[in-house]
């Protein structure tokens, strides 16, 4: 009984989190991101703009919204995930429903790997080189080199994570007695597929953006960085 009760209580908040506030940060992370589509001077002036939020505003922001939050996301995710506990919607449910709830699963493992990966590539670098790092034509660089490799992960990644949002909205409705009738979980379902379409493109714009390599505006140069050593040196 006890650990019934304790289950409920962490699956009602493993629950929460994936909406406030992860699902919050990563559609307003994608829209600020999207800047790049405006041309180098707009996203600088984004990431220059968090470069001179104050650090006790960040720290909070990065430990409270961010890292605690999609930490027990993550780890509780994966258990509830290698547990293969019982799909509780298995018999109410069609097969169509329920074989979104298994993608779902799949695509939260899939985001599990790409947000490890995508940290460590992003703040990480931040950590060790500054915003240079981030910047559109650091961007542009790594997206479009290496036989478009990263472009693709970072594209799965994008996708992955919207499915998982857009129709884990639809789980959580289903878990918090928002969605009752039958109906209004069909509803839902359209609603779900929207978001997932809406927040995919928000994604990928941002990262069509960098990969356009714009030069508007005068902010970055990408040319003139991505020119190879050997003709650099031939010039000389
Ligand atoms: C278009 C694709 C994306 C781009 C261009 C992008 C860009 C960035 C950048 C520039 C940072 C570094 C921020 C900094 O340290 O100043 C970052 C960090 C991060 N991103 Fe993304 N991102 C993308 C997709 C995603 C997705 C789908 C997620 C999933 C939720 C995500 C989650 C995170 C997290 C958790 C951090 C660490 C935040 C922190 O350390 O405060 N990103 N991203
Ligand atoms: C980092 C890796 C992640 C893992 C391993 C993971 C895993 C999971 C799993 C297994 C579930 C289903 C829980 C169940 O069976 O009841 C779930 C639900 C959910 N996740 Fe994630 N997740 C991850 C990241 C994310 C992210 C980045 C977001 C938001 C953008 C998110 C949002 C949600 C939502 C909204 C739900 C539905 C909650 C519910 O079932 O009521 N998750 N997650």
């Amino acid at each position: 009984m006890a650990i019934a009760r304790e289950n409920y209580f962490w699956h009602k908040l493993h629950s929460l989190t994936g909406v406030v506030p992860i699902g919050f940060y990563m559609i307003q992370h994608l829209l600020v991101n999207s800047f790049s589509i405006a041309g180098p001077a707009a996203y600088e002036g984004v990431v220059t703009f968090f470069a001179g939020v104050p650090w006790h505003v960040l720290i909070f922001l990065e430990i409270f919204v961010i890292a605690l939050p999609l930490t027990f996301h993550a780890v509780y995710g994966i258990f509830i995930t290698a547990r293969a506990e019982n799909n509780y919607f298995t018999r109410k449910y069609k097969w169509s429903q329920n074989r979104m709830y298994l993608f779902q699963r799949v695509t939260g493992i899939i985001a599990f790997f790409f947000i490890i990966f995508h940290v460590i590539d992003t703040t990480g670098r931040v950590k060790l080189h500054g915003h240079e790092a981030i910047s559109y034509a650091a961007w542009y660089e790594k997206l479009t080199g290496g036989y478009y490799i990263m472009l693709l992960i970072y594209m799965i990644g994008v996708l992955a994570s919207s499915y998982h949002l857009a129709y884990g909205l639809w789980n959580f409705c289903i878990r918090w007695g928002i969605t009752v009738s039958q109906r209004s979980q069909e509803t839902m379902q359209k609603i779900s597929l929207v978001l997932f379409i809406v927040v995919t493109l928000l994604g990928w714009v941002a990262l069509y953006g960098f990969v356009r390599g714009d030069h508007r505006g005068g902010g970055v140069r990408v040319e003139q960085q991505a020119q190879p050593d050997s003709i650099a040196l031939a010039r000389q």
